[in-house]
């Protein structure tokens, strides 16, 4: 099977066995794990934030910024593709009781026009925005990056009407490593951001969010209460650490074999892709005529290929560090013959 349903697939490599097996590990919930301090330390220091903290799961991680953000009854402006929104099961509703106000976008984007006439007036009837929530990159949009000069001034007016800036960055690395951009020039637009460990870079289990010390001194109480403080975890994070060191710089390979993907199944009369958005690892691409993508993606699975339909006419690859180059062309080339029988 070449899966290419999500880079959440991968599993440890050999060396990031191997580095989980020696970590050294203590209680962290008495802050005694080194490993777990010490890839904290690390994270704070590649985003240039004050603290940074362990957590299981970007899932917990956006879920712990967004409910030390605001109260009960705020609410969040957020892309109206954003995973926030509808992939994290209603827990903004459920654990935060905050809610969503959802903006279209472009590529990802919301413009600041859209945002601005989004905040609500002071008048007591309205619900209280308090936070505006970004992703980069955007899941559903294909992995688009949210280009920085359009980051600048949503950033600017937030801190001018007081609101907080989140930024869910499962898949920062990627729009890192394919801007030139560096993480700690898009983290410095945020109050608090999430990373994951378990998307492109291939750790089993993980993410971290970062913030001021006294945002993490906050978010240390929410995660506790979210059940996400863990004891011996630095055998998670030796291979968060390993994931940093051996699989962020590889990142590109696999931006260039989407591309790949792309370009080859834009040769398909019955499928449609727009090139510029394939920007990282993600592919989105769309059926003509009426094809049903869950039908396509069933019958690519008897072929011996897996992927995502997103819905009737949608379907999502994700190339990842457990795909070759090879098996990701073999991947296309199946599709676009499948489409031609
Ligand atoms: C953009 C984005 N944010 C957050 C998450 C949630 O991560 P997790 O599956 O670790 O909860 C995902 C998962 O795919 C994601 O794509």
């Amino acid at each position: 099977m070449i899966d290419l349903r999500s880079d959440t697939v991968t599993k440890p490599s050999k060396g990031m066995l191997a580095a989980m097996m020696q970590a050294e590990v203590g209680d962290d919930i008495y802050g005694e794990d080194p490993t777990v301090n010490q890839l904290q330390d690390k994270v704070a220091s590649l985003l240039g934030k004050e603290a940074a903290l362990f957590v299981p799961s970007g899932t917990m991680g956006n879920q712990i910024c967004l409910n030390v953000h605001a109260q009960p009854g705020d609410e969040v402006i957020c892309e109206s593709d954003a995973h926030i929104f509808h992939f994290e099961s209603g827990a903004l509703a459920k654990l935060s009781g905050i809610q969503v106000h959802q903006i279209p976008g472009s590529a990802g984007m919301m413009s600041p026009e859209h945002i601005e006439k989004a905040v609500r007036p002071s008048a007591h009837y309205y619900p209280r925005t308090s936070i505006i929530a970004l992703e980069n990159t955007h899941n559903m949009a294909g992995g688009t990056i949210l280009p920085i000069e359009e980051v600048i001034p949503i950033a600017d007016f937030a801190r001018n009407r007081s609101l907080r800036m989140h930024l869910d960055g499962a898949r920062l690395w990627n729009a890192s490593a394919a801007s030139g951009i560096g993480l700690h020039e898009y983290a410095r637009h945020f109050d608090s951001l999430s990373v994951c460990f378990s998307k492109g870079l291939g750790a089993p289990i993980g993410s971290m969010i970062a913030g001021s010390y006294d945002f993490i001194a906050e978010a240390l109480r929410t995660r506790k209460q979210f059940g996400g403080a863990m004891r011996q975890a630095g055998y998670l994070a030796a291979a968060a650490i390993y994931a940093i060191d051996h699989n962020f710089p590889r990142l590109q390979e696999d931006h260039v074999n989407a591309r790949i993907f792309a370009e080859i199944i834009a040769e398909s009369p019955a499928l449609t892709v727009d090139l510029n958005s394939v920007m990282t690892n993600i592919v989105m691409f769309y059926t003509k005529q009426g094809l049903d993508a869950y039908q396509l993606a069933e019958q690519l699975k008897e072929e011996g290929v897996l992927l995502h339909a997103m819905s009737t006419d949608a379907l999502r690859v994700v190339t990842h560090l457990d795909v070759s180059q090879e098996e990701v062309t073999q991947a296309a080339q199946i599709t676009v013959n499948l489409l031609q029988s």
